[in-house]
């Protein structure tokens, strides 16, 4: 019997490599979506895993969904993913017009677009925070002025990702740049237009993602996972944790908060990353939910710390298959992100850890030579690695210690050369 062909809307980078290495080896014909420069940046491992490709522009959505639906026809595909936050309404769209499981279309853009997830959020009854689209100054002036804004306050694009062009604003002297900031974080795959940004209460407290996969509409909680992130306006995710076990009540409160997102966002078939912050007092409040399975390496930290193949698990979803989603471990994994301390040119780097016992992953993105950047965001992080083990705390002793032993050359270079960033990856046998 042929097995499904397995589509993936943009192949690139570990988590749709993981994905596509799972399908090949399960002997399923995996196909890519993808545009002419993405493909030409795909190593030769991956060219060589995919069947076939579709090249498409995913920033006239309508003209891809009809191009990526034909070609998944002639080529019998029976599952469609992505990883990629940019192209989870589209990947909702094609499910629904092939008939294979996948998100409400209806609902899917309420991942997507920050505005339509906060109506979306009040609507079904989220705790998440106060929210204002603003358009022009008038808007941002009242938007400051409003108390249910008040300061701190956060300004953010309507669509970014990866923390880029958000800024914590902590009066309004400085929020015209903060808007300006959010505006020219032109998402990926935009066809932008929209000049609107996002002002929004700020809310205090631990950072917390929760990891879930949902079948045939009902959700499992895999973990929840404990953020780092650097403090001051810019915030960058600088490590994650899990499993966290939080006191049971704050547990069901983070879990009702990522259930109710995740209806809210039409999430019935496939992993969803839903961020909240818990308060001193315990009560949680959701910031955004991701229709995809969280980026950062977290899919590697659940198969080290739970024994759950995330990716076995989605492409079993996607097909419409039951999904194995019980642990068969009981351990604990923590990423950790190397950023620069300052702008300029990265003349040297030693001491990055190399995988091996309970370092079953390092990512170098990084290229000697090139232009680093002050944490700003997600992709000005340098590299990363993976800690696992049995105690929590060792893990993470285990993992400050491995970074304080890294060290990095900076020379502060404002007009430093644009290399084209190396990225090496390993991950342990
Ligand atoms: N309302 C808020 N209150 C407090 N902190 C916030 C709020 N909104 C955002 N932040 C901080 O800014 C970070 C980035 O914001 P947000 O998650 O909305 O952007 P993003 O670009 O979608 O991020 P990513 O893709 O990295 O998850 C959050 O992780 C959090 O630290
Ligand atoms: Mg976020």
């Amino acid at each position: 019997m042929t097995l499904p062909g397995v589509l993936l809307l943009d192949a690139a980078g570990p988590e749709s490599g993981a994905l596509a290495t799972t399908a090949a080896t399960r002997g399923h014909q995996v196909h890519a979506a993808t545009t002419a420069a993405a493909y030409a940046g795909y190593g030769p491992e991956l060219k060589g895993l995919l069947a076939g490709r579709v090249v498409t522009d995913f920033a006239r959505p309508d003209r891809a969904l009809d191009e990526i639906t034909a070609y998944a026809r002639r080529h019998a595909v029976g599952a469609v993913l992505t990883v990629n936050e940019y192209l989870t309404e589209l990947a909702a769209r094609i499910c629904a017009e092939l008939g294979v499981p996948g998100n409400d279309p209806g609902l899917a853009r309420a991942a997507r677009d920050k505005a339509a997830m906060a109506e979306a959020f009040t609507a079904a009854g989220v705790r998440a925070p106060y929210t204002v689209v603003v358009r022009d100054d008038a808007g941002l002036r009242a938007a400051l002025a409003d108390p249910r804004v008040g300061f701190p306050c956060v300004v953010k694009p309507l669509s970014g990702a990866g923390s880029a062009g958000v800024t914590v604003v902590s009066g309004p002297d400085s929020a015209p740049a903060a808007a300006d900031t959010a505006r020219a974080a032109v998402g990926m795959h935009s066809s932008g237009g929209d000049s609107g940004v996002l002002v929004q209460a700020y809310a205090a407290g631990t950072e917390y993602s929760v990891e879930s996969l949902t079948q045939d509409g009902t959700t499992t909680h895999l973990a929840i996972t404990r953020k780092q992130v650097t403090g001051g306006p810019k915030r960058v995710e600088t490590g994650h944790s899990l499993p966290v076990r939080l006191p049971p009540a704050i547990e069901a409160a983070v879990h009702r908060e990522a259930q109710t997102a995740i209806r809210a966002a039409g999430i019935r078939h496939g992993a969803s990353h839903t961020e909240v912050i818990v308060a001193a007092d315990g009560r949680c409040t959701a910031i955004e939910i991701g229709a995809r399975l969280a980026a950062g390496q977290i899919g590697i930290l659940i198969r080290h710390a739970l024994g759950i193949d995330v990716w076995a698990a989605l492409l079993d979803v996607a097909l419409g298959r039951p999904a194995a989603l019980a642990p068969t471990a009981h351990g604990y994994a923590t990423v950790r992100f190397l950023t620069s301390p300052r702008a300029g040119r990265l003349t040297s780097l030693s001491g990055f850890p190399k995988t091996g016992p309970g370092v079953p992953f390092t990512r170098w993105r990084a290229a000697l030579g090139g232009t680093v950047h002050e944490p700003g965001a997600n992709g000005h992080r340098l590299g990363s690695f993976v800690v696992t083990g049995t105690d929590a705390a060792e893990v993470e002793e285990r993992a400050d210690a491995l970074l304080r032993q890294i060290r990095i050359g900076v020379e502060p270079a404002p007009g430093a050369a644009q290399v084209r960033p190396a990225s090496t990856s390993a991950i342990a046998p």
